[in-house]
């Protein structure tokens, strides 16, 4: 692929395969088999032949409705949940690669996490050790919490130490699912300082948010998610007044085709 590129997307489809049995014993497997019934199985199709190609340095906004796919296609780019269908290339180690608060372990305080989330997106011990006390200051907890299991924090305390952690790993390309949400006011007016310091050295950023005014502040281009695929992408404030148009008066741009 292309240098300039940081990510290609080709032909991308997930599927997720659910059983819907409520009851899942081992019991009823048996009983199931033994009359020769099938398991019953539901697919979702969460992301629907997508292909896109994000070059470097690009802050990329997505928006869409609940359920359109959004931290499906995330978790894909970051590697953790693999295509069913098409390809993810992405450009500069997989380590760099941070989805925001994915595997903290809530039994662990949030230093041992922030050391955790540092080894798994590669960084040396002496790096991270030099990097653990900026990053517990940049979260800025209440007194003593941060020695505290995840565990006993608020949603919020979590979502800011997530936050710093994907943030002060200087990653070259971070994803940022819901990132800005999670915080207070004054958290939130730091994390955006620090998200247009990313910006502007450069770095690629995928953010989904469903705050419009974080994607037409930040982004420099936007898509915009329905049901697994891409029903539009370019510029920010566009894409956003489309969305808000749908959102209002149910709107789809006229050459989608619902499938
Ligand atoms: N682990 C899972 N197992 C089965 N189905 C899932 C799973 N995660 C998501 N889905 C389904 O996939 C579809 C897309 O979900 P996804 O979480 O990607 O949406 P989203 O755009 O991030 O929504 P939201 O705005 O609510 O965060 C939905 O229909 C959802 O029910
Ligand atoms: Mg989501």
């Amino acid at each position: 692929m292309p240098d300039d590129l940081a990510i290609r997307i080709e032909d991308l489809s997930i599927t997720y395969k659910i059983n819907v049995d409520t009851k899942r014993t081992l019991k009823n497997a048996v009983m199931r088999a033994s009359k020769g019934e099938k398991v019953r199985m539901r697919k979702v199709e969460a992301v629907k032949h997508l292909t896109l190609d994000i070059p470097h340095g690009s802050v990329v906004g997505i928006v869409g409705a609940n359920g359109a796919g959004k931290s499906t296609l995330m978790r894909s780019i970051a590697g953790i949940l693999p295509p069913s269908e098409g390809r993810i290339i992405v450009n500069g180690k997989i380590s760099t690669l941070l989805a925001l608060g994915v595997g903290f372990n809530p039994a662990l305080s949030g230093r041992d996490n922030i050391i955790l989330g540092g080894l798994a997106s590669g960084l040396s011990r002496e790096e991270i050790e030099a990097k653990t006390d900026e990053i517990a200051e940049f979260a800025a907890l209440p007194d003593g919490f941060i020695d505290m299991p995840v565990r006993t924090y608020s949603s919020g305390m979590y979502g800011r130490v997530a936050f710093s952690v994907a943030v002060n790993m200087t990653p070259d390309i971070l994803l940022l699912d819901e990132a800005l949400s999670a915080g207070d006011a004054s958290f939130k007016e730091k994390s955006f300082g620090r998200m247009r310091e990313l910006c502007a050295e450069a770095r690629t950023i995928l953010i989904v948010s469903h705050a419009l005014a974080t994607v037409t502040e930040l982004c420099d281009v936007a898509i915009w998610m329905h049901k697994g695929q891409m029903l539009a992408k370019g510029k920010p404030q566009e894409i956003v007044d489309q969305y808000l148009k749908f959102l209002d008066v149910g709107a789809l741009p006229s050459n989608f085709e619902d499938m």
